[in-house]
This record gives structure tokens, C-alpha cells and sequence, in this order.
């Protein structure tokens, strides 16, 4: 089954909201992609310095930028995972909303990263799956790539992509989802940002990689752009790496226990 897999790789402008999300419709719009992923916080930026600057450009789940990310995947007859600090009650998370256009779902970043965690709680919703034009999608944000678990979870679940809605601070990802995809047969989009923003720096590689850990697309360090590459998603269904080797089936979870 043949799936179409966009990355979007954006420059925004702190507190830009409106701005930045323009520029990434324009890098969308040039493309046909099923499923498009887009950064953490692609609309506000990353670099909060106060709970107060956080929630200034938080928002609900079902809140304006769901319906303008909802109308755009109605528009292109698409899906978008995009990052984007969500309010909920008093908390604020860093949350990423699948848009289709029949409906959204949030995923909230189960594990927070550095300075995030003075404003931002820690996920309650676990990993999740929806089926895009038939192939079961999953979501993790940025720092969850650094806990097997994330992908493993969302693989056990049935996720053939893996949608990573990411802002890279640390070199290691780029490389490190090569064998998240690779240890779990799945495909994974990674979808991070340039620039920097108050003295932090962000590393691009946005990327797409295959369930054999090979990459399809990666975008360079600095690169304002978007790609899409279209997948047989069904390879994802096959986890063996050997003909004797199937990587679900011979797991042995009695045994992983502490
Ligand atoms: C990160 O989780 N944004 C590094």
C-alpha cells in the first residue's frame, strides 16, 4: 500500500505564529503527500524563558490552529502531525495534533526534555495509532526517540510510520532514528527545524527512513524545505530481518522484566 510521507522542514520566527504557519503551508503547497509531518512547535518556536511566554501561545487541542490544520489536510485531501504547546486547564503540554479531515487526535510528549519540564507536564495520553488512507500511523515527539520504549510501543501497536514531529538540539537523532526504524521494521519521519533562537541551536536532518534503517530523504543543517518520498507501507508488516528472524515473534518479554 503505497503511502506518500511529506517532511517539513522549517526556519520560524519566535512568537511568529501566524507567519511561520504560512511559510509551511507555502513549502507544502508545491507537493502531493498523504501524510505530512511538520517540527515541534512549528508555529510558535521552542525557547520559552517563562511559563507565562508558554501559555501565551498555547492552546486547546480543538482550539484555532486544529481548524486551520484540519481546513489545509480538507483542502489537500492529506493528514499533518505538527507540534504545537497545548492548554489543557491549568497545564500546558507539548503536544502534537494529527489533523485529517474527518478529525483530530492530540499525542502529549511523554518524555519531556531539559528546560521543558519547568513549564511543560509530562504526557498522559500514551502512544496511540490512527489509520491514514489505511496505514497505521503512530506519533512521538523529539526527545521520546531517546527511550526505545516510544517506538517499541508504538510498532507493538501496529505503527507502520512513525510521525516525529521534532526540535533537534542534540546530535545524536538524526542517526539514532536510523535504528528506531530499523529495530522495529517501521518507517520513521522525523521532521525538525534550523536556526537558532535565543543561543539554542537546532540541527535540521529532517528525514525519512525505511524499515531497514536506510535513509530515503534527509534534509541538510540548515535547509528551509519540504520532501516527500511515497513508501510500499505494507514492508513495515514484515518484521523479520532473517528467515528465521522475526523481531516481534521473538521478543521475550518475560524475560525484560526488572
Ligand atoms: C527536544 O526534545 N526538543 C530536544
Amino acid at each position: 500500500m503505497e503511502i506518500r510521507i511529506g517532511v517539513v522542514q522549517n526556519s520560524p520566527k519566535f512568537l511568529k505564529a501566524p507567519a511561520n504557519i504560512r511559510a509551511c503551508f507555502e513549502l507544502m503547497d508545491k507537493h502531493e503527500a498523504d501524510l505530512w509531518v511538520l517540527p515541534e512547535f512549528f508555529a510558535s518556536g521552542y525557547n520559552f524563558k517563562t511559563k507565562k511566554e508558554a501559555a501565551a501561545c498555547a492552546e486547546k487541542a480543538d482550539g484555532p490552529l486544529s481548524k486551520l490544520l484540519q481546513a489545509y489536510a480538507a483542502q489537500r485531501d492529506c493528514a499533518i502531525v505538527a507540534g504545537f504547546p497545548e492548554k489543557a486547564g491549568a497545564k500546558l503540554y507539548n503536544s502534537a495534533l494529527l489533523a485529517t479531515p474527518a478529525k483530530t487526535r492530540v499525542y502529549r510528549k511523554t518524555h519531556v526534555f531539559g528546560g521543558e519540564k519547568r513549564f511543560f507536564s509530562p504526557g498522559d495520553t500514551g502512544f496511540w495509532t490512527e489509520k491514514i488512507k489505511g496505514v497505521s500511523v503512530g506519533v512521538m515527539i523529539c526527545f521520546d526517540w531517546f527511550f526505545p520504549e516510544s517506538a517499541r510501543t508504538l510498532a507493538l501497536k501496529g505503527a507502520q510510520v512513525i510521525a516525529h514531529p521534532a526540535n533537534l538540539v542534540l546530535p545524536w537523532g538524526p542517526e539514532g532514528m536510523k535504528i528506531r526504524s530499523l529495530e522495529n521494521r517501521v518507517f520513521t519521519a522525523t521532521a525538525d527545524r534550523v536556526g537558532s533562537e535565543r543561543g539554542l541551536g537546532f540541527i535540521g536532518q529532517s528525514q525519512i527512513v525505511s524499515p531497514n534503517g536506510s535513509l530515503l530523504t534527509r534534509l541538510g543543517h540548515d535547509e528551509v524545505r519540504a520532501a516527500v518520498v511515497s513508501v510500499d507501507a505494507w514492508t513495515a508488516r514484515d518484521k523479520k530481518v532473517h528467515p528465521a528472524c522475526d523481531l516481534f515473534e521473538d521478543r521475550r518479554p518475560k524475560l525484560y522484566a526488572r
